[in-house]
């Protein structure tokens, strides 16, 4: 454990690069014990038609799925910087496309916008905070109805307008996604946050201009994209936020490394406009918007929220941010906060290296 000194002056333990592990054995993941309809959810109470379970009921209505209820590491979280615990270990995040752009199909799912990257271009991730390599299996589609609200994560209780989740599965440790989800270290989920501009970020433009985005207006709906370069997602920076979580929808395995990119992608309003028109039904059902597919937010409990922003130089490490520039100060996890029993733990080993004072 090393002490560095944060920009208030007090004196901040770092996590261990590991110090997860700790707490893993708490939350098994739970073995399917029968069949059931696993899209048999929603994010929102529809006023006509039958039941159907709303976050607050997930973990209710099916024992498959009671982590949804139950779990003790749970995403997505309200990501509140004064808890985030600066982690020199933390290398940058290792993206490999073999230089080849992807063709991927865009679906309209009912609850997302998902993009499926097809079998013959693979894509991974590794580095950072993760120690497989991760295969990109989905990216998806999170936003709201209005521009205050639409990202699952959120900053110090503030929304975004959406969030692109890059979902990735352990390809190191398993055959495929549906086997890693259940599975320890099985996936890795890159998550930006969508803002408002004048101008598109060039890969969601490829999904989410006129000609594109309506080909996908209801259920079950397809559209396949060649030539797209996943790297142009990802907004030119290093820095990232990443804790311990698990997937966001039923039946929430704890089984996600969660990571999130320092700044934000840019959509224009008439792209966030067209996204809002899209429905959750088939086209012979009533209108439903999409929007607000979100998971509303779970407690962070005991757990780190790790960063390789380094805070004595916080300027630099975000000039474009003005969302996150002024809340990166904390970093106090002292007694209270994230990691407190993961130091009492080393403590009690005498396990302490002690940096400056
Ligand atoms: C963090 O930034 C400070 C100030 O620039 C620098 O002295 C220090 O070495 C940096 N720490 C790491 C781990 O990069
Ligand atoms: C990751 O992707 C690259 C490019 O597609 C590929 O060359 C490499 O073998 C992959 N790594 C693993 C571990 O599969
Ligand atoms: C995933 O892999 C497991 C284990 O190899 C296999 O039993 C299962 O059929 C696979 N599922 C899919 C959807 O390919």
């Amino acid at each position: 454990l090393v002490f560095i000194r944060s920009i208030s002056g007090e004196m901040s333990p770092l996590c261990e690069p590991d110090c997860h592990y700790y707490l893993y054995y708490q939350t098994q993941t739970q073995p399917i014990t029968s069949k059931l309809d696993e899209s048999w959810w929603a994010y929102k109470d529809v006023v006509q038609g039958s039941f159907v379970p709303v976050p607050s009921f997930w973990g209710l209505v099916h024992s498959a799925w009671n982590l949804c209820a139950i779990g003790k590491r749970q995403s997505p979280i309200d990501i509140e910087t004064s808890h985030m615990i600066f982690d020199p270990h933390l290398t940058p995040l290792k993206l490999n496309t073999g230089g080849r752009k992807m063709g991927g199909t865009m679906y309209n799912t009912g609850k997302h916008v998902s993009l499926r990257p097809d079998k013959a271009h693979l894509v991974n991730i590794s580095g950072g905070p993760l120690g497989y390599s991760y295969r990109l299996e989905e990216v998806r589609l999170h936003f709201g109805s209005e521009d205050s609200q639409g990202s699952e994560h959120l900053l110090n209780g503030q929304g975004f307008p959406g969030e692109v989740q890059l979902i990735h599965y352990n390809q190191d440790l398993y055959a495929n996604y549906t086997e890693a989800a259940k599975s320890p270290h099985g996936i890795a989920v890159v998550s930006i946050f969508i803002k408002l501009s004048e101008n598109s970020n060039s890969f969601l433009n490829r999904m989410l201009n006129r000609d594109t985005i309506t080909r996908i207006n209801y259920r079950h709906d397809a559209f396949l994209l060649m030539g797209l370069n996943i790297a142009d997602l990802y907004p030119d920076t290093t820095r990232y936020i990443t804790y311990e979580g698990s997937i966001t929808v039923p039946p929430c395995y704890e089984t996600s490394t969660w990571i999130l990119i320092n700044k934000p992608v840019y959509v224009t309003q008439m792209q966030m406009h067209s996204l809002r028109l899209l429905s959750q039904n088939e086209p012979y059902k009533i209108f439903l918007s999409m929007s607000d597919n979100t998971r509303p937010t779970q407690p962070l409990l005991q757990r780190c929220i790790r960063t390789n922003i380094n805070f004595s130089k916080q300027g630099r490490d975000c000039p474009n941010n003005r969302a996150l520039r002024p809340q990166y100060r904390g970093n106090t996890a002292g007694g209270t906060g994230c990691c407190s029993v993961l130091i009492n733990k080393i403590r009690h080993k005498q396990n302490i290296l002690i940096g400056q004072k």
